[in-house]
């Protein structure tokens, strides 16, 4: 069978390698939900099980890093070019290929954002952001949203959920939560010490938490009465997840600074951007090299970052993603009357969409539901009553009835176990 790639002793004996040389805990944590999946074969929205067998449509995409789907063959052929004649570059030295990157961004980014600083991961570029926020104020307080998430790493996990740090010691000085979406906590919690704002557009851990339309307006404002940066964590919300290139486009603002990545890297080479006013270059004046990062911006990577860019930003890729959004909006509508007494809403802000359920358990049983139907949908850890639908951004109109007819089994299934 062209798609059997290892027999049922390869996979058992991957489950045995895996949980004594990298986590014994994940191992009994999915077979113990039975969500025995080891990811093979992939191609465009869907992956295959190492043994064969197993299909799922892929309606978690790493939080979009599969924006453009498993395997993009645009993004690939331009890996191979790429691989031509450069690699990782010298990340102390000037490069063609992060200036032409950044160059790029500057251009699509919403205001001026002029400059940008190149990561690996999310929580690296958000720790810059932070930084540069600190440097440029001279200020120390962070204020971030209850239940957003940054990252792991030293600063973007000090602005996040307590239960994310607590194992690790003491909390860092300096930050603050309130909650999303609170125009009156925000009012209150900023003052002259406080260096920056920082939240996702769309809180996609939080439960793809749709802010009120004027809310980012009115905290623009604020932080800027209050000589407060305003940074957006777009890692999950931007290029294209919500039909505009950046969330942000639709309520109308202007960061002070701009994160983007998982999607940034095609699915194929990490990178990620931190972006943010010229005037904030001047962090950089004194030391050129106080922030430094060794495969952060790798040319082969600014390669690929450049192709999804010139994919996601062309007005008929955002108006393919507008399109099926609607027809994803309207098939859940159907899927809404069908089970009044388990669905409470769709969230959604173009392909950015959460199934927010009854309560607390249903993100859970809709993701096991939803494996067992041939779907890949990972609830909202921040808020289990959500089971986000991130569907790869060039999913076939033709493919959204067979998602949702996946969704319906995978609701009825969960309505099963709850007696709803
Ligand atoms: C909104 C947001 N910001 C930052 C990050 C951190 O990115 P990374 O895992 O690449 O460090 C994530 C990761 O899920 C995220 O969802």
């Amino acid at each position: 069978m062209e798609n059997n790639l290892f027999g049922d002793q390869e996979r058992q004996e991957t489950f045995a390698v895996f949980a004594d040389h990298v986590s014994s805990g994940k191992v009994q944590f999915f077979t113990g939900a039975g969500v025995d999946f080891i990811p093979g074969r992939r191609e465009g929205i869907y992956m295959w099980d190492i043994g064969g067998e197993k299909r799922l449509i892929d309606c978690h995409c790493n939080g979009g890093v599969f924006n453009l789907g498993h395997r993009n063959p645009a993004i690939l052929e331009q890996l191979k070019s790429a691989l031509a004649d450069l690699d990782i570059g010298n990340h102390h030295l000037i490069s063609r290929q992060r200036a032409i990157l950044a160059q790029k961004l500057a251009e699509l980014a919403p205001g001026d954002l002029a400059y940008t600083v190149f990561g690996v991961g999310g929580g690296e570029a958000i720790d810059l952001a932070i930084k540069v926020a600190r440097g440029y104020t001279n200020r120390q307080k962070i204020i971030s949203a209850r239940g957003g998430y940054h990252g792991h790493t030293g600063l973007a996990l000090a602005a996040g959920d307590e239960k994310y740090y607590a194992p690790f010691g003491a909390p860092l000085s300096g930050f603050l939560q309130i909650p999303f979406n609170d125009i009156d906590a925000l009012q209150k919690a900023l003052d002259n010490e406080t260096a920056a704002l920082i939240v996702e557009t769309v809180p996609a851990t939080f439960g793809i938490a749709v802010p009120d339309p004027d809310y980012l307006a009115q905290a623009r404002q604020l932080c800027h009465q209050q000589g407060s940066l305003l940074i957006v964590d777009e890692v999950q919300s931007g290029l294209g997840r919500t039909g505009k290139l950046w969330a942000v486009q639709h309520f109308g603002i202007e960061p002070d600074i701009l994160v983007t990545g998982k999607g940034l890297s095609g699915g194929i080479y990490p990178i990620t951007a931190t972006c943010f006013r010229s005037e904030l270059e001047t962090v950089f004046h004194d030391d050129p090299f106080i922030h430094i990062s060794t495969f952060g911006g790798s040319e082969v990577g600014c390669m690929v970052a450049l192709k999804v860019l010139e994919i996601s930003s062309d007005p008929a890729f955002l108006a393919h993603v507008q399109a099926v959004a609607g027809q994803f909006s309207n098939e859940y509508a159907k899927l809404q009357d069908k089970y009044p007494a388990l669905l409470v809403r769709l969230r959604q802000l173009g392909m950015m969409m959460g199934i927010e359920m009854v309560n607390e358990m249903c993100g859970p049983l809709f993701t096991k539901a939803a494996f067992e139907a041939g779907l890949l949908s990972v609830y909202a850890n921040n808020d289990t009553r959500v089971a986000q639908l991130l569907p790869p951004l060039i999913v076939q109109q033709e493919d959204v009835p067979e998602i949702m007819m996946r969704v319906d089994m995978a609701l009825g299934g969960v309505s099963k176990v709850l007696g709803l």
